[in-house]
């Protein structure tokens, strides 16, 4: 259910967390720029970036280390824009998520605990319900430098759980950990938060990890989000030519609108003919871009006279990766397009470099970007 907030938003009866506008200046750099954002509770939430972008900044100031210059911040309905960190039940994993080298596993996870006063019982049953929730209760004893880098992660993990935070904030919390053990850790993570139910934002400039972890993600640059949404409608339908480049590989081709209708319209490009399976509304001769995903294109052998989406090539390098293979072709005009094609058959690769090929892809594949 949705109702109009004072700012004339929609937004959710069931925000958890709503960021309210909110702005840091650092002197004259604007690091967050009005920020609104409704988060439901459970959710987990990716904020995705390049460096300096402002991710680490927004997050700081949703635990309370640096004070918004202006806006709000409310979790669960209570203004906490004025809360110092430690009154807040928030709890931050940083970008280096150091540990206690000195004490063992379980101190690491009760410190937090002791500080407040928890009594000796409750904190030995919160810890070991803590050990069993990342898996790590044969380890209780050993200090960090004898745990493996995905261990001493979880055991980070369990800490910020520890003291039951309504609100997770993630600070590029797998930074630390090679490929591989990064993947496994992000299925990992995501089960733990969400068997504790707990809502959780995160900080990444890994788009894959966004897009495994997050159930929505916000793609910031220079203190704004520039799309808000599931990691299928981000990957799908960016909205810009540097959301459809920042999230996976693309084929971006700029052309201006020859044909509008309300079931398709058509992109006259210097390589080719776009005819989309929609219409959009646009004016025609006005300059668009067109998004192309390599893995929506298909390439066969041969020369064809070229038609509406579909357009002659020659292969000029491949990489084999194993589960796919990337092909860059070459056009007429020597612009490269990259095409992925799936190795389903384990013999199949008839694309040699200097084949002749024709590309093409169905109309729903291409997405117009205005911008
Ligand atoms: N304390 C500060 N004083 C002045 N400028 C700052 C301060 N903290 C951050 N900034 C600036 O604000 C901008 C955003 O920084 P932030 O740390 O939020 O980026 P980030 O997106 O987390 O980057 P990274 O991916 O590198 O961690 C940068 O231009 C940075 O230089
Ligand atoms: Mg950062």
């Amino acid at each position: 259910m949705a109702q109009p907030s004072s700012n004339g938003r929609s937004q959710p009866t069931s925000a958890f967390l709503t960021i309210d506008g909110v702005t840091k200046r650092f002197g004259e750099v604007v690091a967050v720029d009005t920020i609104e954002l409704d988060i439901a509770q459970g959710e987990i939430f990716a904020l995705l970036g390049s460096s300096g972008c402002g991710k680490s900044t927004l997050l700081r100031m949703l635990a309370g280390f640096e004070p918004p210059s202006s806006g709000r911040v409310l979790l669960a309905g209570e203004d906490i824009t004025d809360l110092p960190p430690y009154e807040r039940p928030i709890n931050m994993m940083f970008q280096s998520y150091a540990l206690f080298p000195h004490l063992t596993v379980y101190d690491n996870i009760a410190f937090g605990l002791r500080r407040d006063g928890m009594d000796k019982t409750a904190i030995a049953q919160r810890v070991t319900e803590m050990l069993a929730l990342v898996q790590l209760t044969p380890y209780a004893k050993r200090k960090p430098h004898q745990l493996s880098g995905g261990q001493q992660q979880r055991v980070a993990l369990a800490r910020s759980l520890a003291k039951r935070p309504k609100l997770l904030l993630l600070d590029e919390p797998l930074a630390a950990l090679d490929k591989k053990l990064r993947e496994r850790t992000q299925l990992e993570l995501v089960s733990i938060l969400r068997q504790v139910g707990v809502t959780c934002v995160m900080v990444t400039h890994d788009q894959e990890e966004a897009m495994t972890m997050a159930d929505r993600i916000a793609v910031m640059r220079d203190g704004r989000f520039l799309q808000l949404g599931t990691p299928g409608e981000i990957y799908e339908h960016p909205q810009t030519r540097f959301v459809a480049d920042f999230i996976g590989n693309v084929n971006l081709f700029d052309g201006h609108l020859v044909v509008d209708e309300a079931d398709h319209c058509e992109i006259r490009c210097d390589e080719g003919l776009f005819h989309i399976g929609h219409g959009i509304s646009g004016t025609l001769g006005a300059e668009f871009s067109v998004a192309l995903r390599p893995e929506k294109i298909g390439i066969e052998l041969g020369r064809r006279e070229p038609a509406a989406n579909l357009i002659a090539g020659t292969v000029a390098g491949r990489s084999y990766m194993g589960s796919y293979t990337a092909y860059e072709v070459e056009l007429a005009s020597r612009r490269r397009v990259r095409v992925t094609v799936s190795n389903a058959d384990r013999h199949a690769d008839p694309f040699a470099n200097g084949a002749e090929v024709m590309l093409n892809w169905a109309d729903t594949a291409p997405v117009v970007i205005a911008d």
